[in-house]
């Protein structure tokens, strides 16, 4: 769900701003400190329940105050998100005026935050590929979400039976645990090959206008966290391993995106450069894939672009924009959209980040 009117009150370095959003293209400009990062962060916690920068929730109000609001308005539906913490209290999430969980809050306005760790994806853990992927699927699919919590569940049960060397405890959980994880890992494998062949129809689309070559030389491939067909065979096959290991040692839960060149990963290859490229285009093969298969648009929020981006990439942002048809936030120190850029983009709008201090 885009934000039509944002307003903030004793958030970060803002005491009072209202800001009227535009539902396609917004991009935020002002020098280091100015509050790009800030406002972001507000439309991220309006639509998550999160921040994006802090784990520390009273960091956030304005100096020695105790309490903010962000109010993010939805004008087509006519909607107001608000998120409120006040003294002593735990964050306070309310759609129109009723409260509502993280998680419901994250169905009814996803949005996908892109940071510096996901410009080097391919450079990442496995463990934060998989956040990425579970965090799309989980705001997609009630299914996905229902099996992935029981699976979580199961999976920390069945642990804590390892851990004590409870065999026969252990074994209990083995089932439940299997099939749930063949569920998770079947909405990946749709997911996926839906994503990678929107990749490479994008990779062809680009490659008219942009040099992209060493990326059409890129091979992905889902690992799905075990090596044999069924998962409850492995998992059987496996208890004595995992009783020595005190832990469920292969499942969904190892799972990966392998990006390949040639066979060998694409990190020890790309440059930097062109590893942004890739997490930019595989970005948006994402975000077109769940509008395709769940009908959703996350919103866009990318911070400081061209810090990330260098001209050749920023070039390439610019016509995968010109595709997205949902709202799209992001930021830079320079004003690096040319009247020429705003006159392609209908209902592009531009703010200078000074005018909202007061
Ligand atoms: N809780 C807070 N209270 C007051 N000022 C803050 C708070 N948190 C951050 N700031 C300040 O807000 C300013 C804007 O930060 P930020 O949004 O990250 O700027 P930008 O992204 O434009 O560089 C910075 O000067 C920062 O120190
Ligand atoms: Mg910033």
């Amino acid at each position: 769900m885009p934000t039509s009117n944002l307003k903030i009150v004793n958030f970060r370095c803002f005491s009072n701003a209202s800001i009227n959003l535009s539902e396609g293209i917004n991009f935020f400009y002002g020098k280091n400190g100015a509050g790009k990062t800030s406002i972001l962060e507000a439309i991220h916690l309006a639509s998550s329940g999160k921040s994006f920068k802090s784990s520390n929730i009273n960091s956030l109000s304005k100096d020695d105050k105790k309490s903010f609001l962000i109010e993010s308005y939805n004008s087509s539906s006519g909607s107001i998100t608000t998120v409120s913490k006040n003294e002593g209290k735990a964050l306070s999430i309310k759609l129109n005026n009723k409260k509502i969980t993280k998680i419901n809050l994250l169905i009814e306005s996803p949005s996908i935050i892109t940071d510096n760790h996901t410009y080097s994806f391919t450079n990442e853990t496995p463990a934060f590929r998989r956040k990425m992927l579970d965090k799309v699927l989980f705001v997609s699919s009630l299914s996905y979400r229902e099996s992935w919590i029981q699976y979580q569940r199961l999976l920390k049960q069945r642990n804590a039976a390892l851990r004590t060397q409870d065999a026969s405890l252990a074994s209990a959980w083995s089932a439940k645990l299997a099939s749930n994880g063949e569920i998770i890992t079947k909405s990946r494998k749709d997911f996926l090959n839906l994503v990678i062949s929107n990749f490479h129809t994008l990779l062809d689309y680009l490659s008219k206008k942009h040099s992209i070559n060493q990326l059409k030389k890129i091979d992905i491939a889902f690992l799905k966290g075990w090596d044999g067909e069924g998962l409850l065979e492995e998992i059987n096959n496996r208890e004595n391993i995992d009783i020595k290991a005190k832990t469920t040692t292969k499942g969904p839960h190892k799972a990966d995106i392998q990006f390949l060149y040639k066979n060998t990963e694409a990190k020890h290859i790309l440059s930097r450069g062109e590893q942004k490229l890739l997490s930019i285009i595989w970005t948006y093969s994402q975000h077109k894939t769940i509008k395709d298969m769940f009908n959703k648009e996350p919103v866009l929020i990318l911070d400081d672009i061209k810090s990330e981006l260098d001209s050749h990439t920023f070039e390439v942002f610019l016509s995968l924009l010109e595709l997205i048809e949902t709202q799209v936030i992001f930021s830079c120190i320079e004003d690096i959209i040319s009247s020429k850029i705003e006159d392609k983009f209908k209902g592009l709008k531009k703010f200078h980040v000074e005018q909202f201090k007061t």
